[in-house]
């Protein structure tokens, strides 16, 4: 069991590059499943859910070398149209393979996902979806049995625009038979991203970055290599790091595009912020100011960087208000930074944070990936030493938050 310590009040100055993108990666993975041949991807993140992601793919058959942050995966040969169920269990996104193999073999067994607990996370609509485009999907206990001898094209409608089930529905119609129309599609640069590699393997989709997607199946695709862009994630937690700490940083490969609606509460929360082509730098020389944030699908503010805000809030000056409208179950970073001092109000799905200058370190849980780094952001600014235990939700989703922290000047560190 590993801990990270992090010793606080001291301001960070640096600059690194930012690790590839886990919430693209992992359905550019599940991609892969799509074409009888090799894809090559680089720029990919070393992280847990990558590896585990390899494990789905190769219990199917197929060939993975990860190597150097470049992963080659050979889906020639797929023998296996099942998802482990450990591996199925342990991340969310296992669900999307189903749609890649229910358009490569036209048939997947799968199990209902894990991941973050912050929330119900039901699977209704990736499901829904699946059966309009002709598949015959058997729900028994935690197993999800597909078949379709070979799926055919629909005019789909999500009623929320669920990044995850967009997913699925793009895997499975790619090499469905006729056109899918989806319609209330979710616009997260993650989907960008994974119609723009499908259409370099030979895919045929149009209204890429829109809420509605076209797609034209076709039979065959192409051996590709693609570059899995920085994760826009990452950025926001080291922006957020140096908002609460103090200093400045500049943030390579760190997708600023993608990063509008929280670049802009930065600045209001008093950070100074640059952008170049790839790169975002930051300064950040007085206590963040409070602000309301209200957190939803793409465009507005992610859900994923909530945490991290509520963090930045804790330890700045004035009060602050943060709604979260796209997990129930939440909030649950709340709860470890009253143990370093803060002062939260949780109200169901509203938070009031009455920013406090700095906290105290403390001993503090990881409860799920975001809400752990969001910890780690706190701790850059509290008294004295705060230990961050469950550290392995951290490490699922970041490929060296220690080693990238310190690089930035930051005092923590990794402990078994
Ligand atoms: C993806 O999860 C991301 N995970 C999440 O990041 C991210 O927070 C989320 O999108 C929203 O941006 C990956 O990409 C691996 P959703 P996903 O389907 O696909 C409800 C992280 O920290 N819903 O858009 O699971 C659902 O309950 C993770 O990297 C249904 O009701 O998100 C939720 O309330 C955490 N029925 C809302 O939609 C469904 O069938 C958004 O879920 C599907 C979703």
């Amino acid at each position: 069991m590993s801990v990270i310590v992090v010793q606080g009040y001291y301001p960070l100055k640096g600059e690194i590059e930012i690790q590839g993108s886990k919430n693209a990666a992992l359905p550019m993975m599940a991609a892969a499943l799509l074409h009888k041949g090799a894809t090559v991807l680089d720029h990919v993140p070393m992280i847990q859910d990558v590896f585990c992601m390899m494990g789905i793919l190769e219990s199917m058959g197929c060939v993975c070398c990860l190597k150097d942050h470049r992963l080659t995966i050979d889906a020639s040969q797929v023998s296996k149209a099942q998802i482990p169920k450990d591996r199925g269990k342990a991340m969310r996104s296992s669900i999307v393979v189903l749609g890649a193999l229910l358009g490569r073999c036209g048939e997947g067994k799968a199990y209902y996902p894990g991941g973050c607990s912050i929330g119900s996370r039901p699977i209704d609509l990736h499901l829904g979806a699946l059966r309009k485009m002709g598949a015959e999907i058997r729900e028994e206990g935690e197993v999800i049995s597909a078949g379709a001898p070979r799926l055919s094209g629909a005019d789909i409608r999500l009623s929320y625009p669920s990044v995850g089930a967009t997913e699925n529905v793009i895997l499975a119609a790619v090499k469905a038979k006729g056109d899918t129309v989806l319609r209330g599609a979710a616009r997260e640069p993650e989907i960008d991203i994974l119609c723009r590699m499908l259409v370099s393997m030979g895919a045929r989709i149009q209204g890429i970055g829109t809420s509605s997607l076209w797609i034209r199946g076709v039979e065959e695709l192409r051996d590709i290599t693609y570059e899995v862009p920085g994760d826009r994630i990452v950025t926001g937690t080291y922006l957020s790091a140096v908002m609460a700490a103090g200093g400045e940083a500049v943030l390579r490969r760190g997708s600023p595009r993608c990063l509008g609606r929280v670049l802009d509460t930065m600045r209001t929360m008093g950070a100074r912020i640059r952008l170049w082509e790839d790169e975002v730098g930051i300064a950040m020389d007085r206590r963040p100011k409070a602000v309301s944030v209200t957190t939803g699908p793409y465009p507005g503010f992610p859900t994923d960087l909530q945490s991290m805000a509520m963090a930045v809030m804790a330890v700045g000056e004035g009060e602050g208000y943060l709604k979260e409208t796209v997990f129930e179950g939440r909030f649950a970073t709340a709860k470890q930074l009253h143990k370093m001092g803060a002062e939260i109000i949780i109200e169901g799905s509203e938070a009031r944070i009455v920013g406090k200058g700095s906290l105290k370190g403390a001993k503090v849980r990881a409860c799920d990936l975001r809400s752990g780094a969001a910890l780690a952001v706190a701790g850059l600014r509290a008294e004295g030493k705060t230990m961050i235990t469950d550290c392995c939700h951290i490490f699922r989703g970041y490929e060296d938050i220690c080693g990238d922290l310190r690089n930035l000047g930051g005092r923590i560190r990794r402990e078994s």
